[in-house]
């Protein structure tokens, strides 16, 4: 039986850093409210850049690190929630840039969680054909959806972007099991409504005079939401453990999506472990949607803190709602 490993890690971050001082310079809100609430400290901001930029290069750091060329690439799949376009996607577009001429590329929307919908898609096409590798991306320009006269979400959002290589081959160690699921029942509690198809042609009258609205926005019932985190979180650790006959201390590290550190915290507390078993970077980089999990694996796999052996689980959640884990063993 074939397995699937990652071969390959990567991940891109803007150049330019906002610091919780220079938001408060603009908006109602200080350092410390956002640091104990969330423990951000931080963040990137694509200025010339787009989504299509930041996954391209999250992409070529991850080949280099497989060592391989584009053209081995024959599944190619960015998870993300603010594309350059509607269409085409952005992966269409990367794979141009990359010359990735023997992928299929196509785009996932699963919000925070679209790393593990990505990855859950792409290792489903290659257990069912002929494809051997598959290149994961999750790339964010959150801050171009931003409303920065809105501090409920304004200072929670940062862009990035994280991408992955995984390969088909005669591998005893990698990706074990992932789980993926959604409730549309919380729809409404995380919204990004600018650039949707709902929202009506502004035409002011019958003269077709077209009003132009700032409608960019983040919407979140952050405490619904907190709820929501902790409690899949928890749950989805407990599930992925029991059914591979695992205990807590058999994981090496957790990798959630980088919302808020009290909810790590929390999550940790309640698995009864050491908050150090979660790894966290969001008071460098914040909340990165769907590329905060790629990218904190590469800064881990840099870092050289994974070995052969390891057993690892990567956490998921956020709009829709949606949620994922994913359990590997290095
Ligand atoms: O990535 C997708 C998944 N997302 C998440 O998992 C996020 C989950 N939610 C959270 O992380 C937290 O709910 C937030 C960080 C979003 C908010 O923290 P909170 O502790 O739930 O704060 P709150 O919304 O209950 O607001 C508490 C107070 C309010 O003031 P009053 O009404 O108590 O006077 C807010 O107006 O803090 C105020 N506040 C702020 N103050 C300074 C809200 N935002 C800010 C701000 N700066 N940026």
């Amino acid at each position: 039986m074939k397995g699937i490993k990652f071969i390959g890690t990567g991940s891109y971050l803007p150049e330019k850093t906002i610091s919780n001082d220079d938001l408060s310079k603009i908006m109602d809100t200080n350092d410390e409210w956002i640091r104990q609430r969330t423990g951000i400290g931080q963040r990137r901001m694509a200025i010339e850049e787009g989504c299509v930029d930041l996954a391209t290069k999250a992409a070529i750091s991850a080949l280099e690190n497989a060592k391989l060329k584009p053209e081995d690439i024959d599944v190619l799949i960015v998870a993300t929630c603010t594309p350059d376009n509607y269409c085409p996607s952005v992966a269409c577009m990367v794979q141009e840039k990359l010359l990735a001429v023997n992928a299929v590329a196509f785009d996932i929307s699963a919000a925070c969680t679209g790393f593990i919908f990505a990855l859950k898609t792409a290792e489903s096409l290659l257990k069912s054909s002929e494809y051997k590798n598959a290149l994961v991306i999750g790339s964010e320009v959150m801050t171009k959806l931003i409303n920065f006269e809105n501090r409920n979400t304004a200072v929670l959002f940062g862009d990035g972007a994280g991408a992955a290589v995984i390969s088909k081959n005669d591998f005893e160690n990698g990706i074990k099991d992932i789980y993926i699921k959604t409730d549309g029942s919380g729809a409404g509690l995380i919204t990004m409504p600018a650039l949707g198809s709902i929202k009506d042609a502004n035409f002011e009258d019958k003269e077709f005079t077209y009003v132009s609205d700032n409608t960019r926005d983040i919407f979140m019932e952050g405490r619904e939401v907190f709820k929501f985190a902790t409690t899949i979180m928890v749950s989805m650790v407990k599930d992925i453990l029991e059914k591979h006959n695992l205990d807590i201390s058999d994981i090496k590290y957790v990798v959630p999506h980088q919302a808020n550190i009290r909810i790590i915290d929390y999550a940790a507390k309640k698995l009864k472990v050491s908050s150090d078993v979660f790894y966290t970077n969001m008071e460098e980089y914040a909340n990165t949607s769907a590329a905060s999990i790629p990218i904190a694996l590469h800064e881990m796999n840099a870092k050289g803190l994974l070995s052969k052996g390891d057993n690892i689980i990567l956490l998921g959640f956020g709009g829709g709602l949606t949620f994922g884990s994913a359990l590997i063993t290095w």
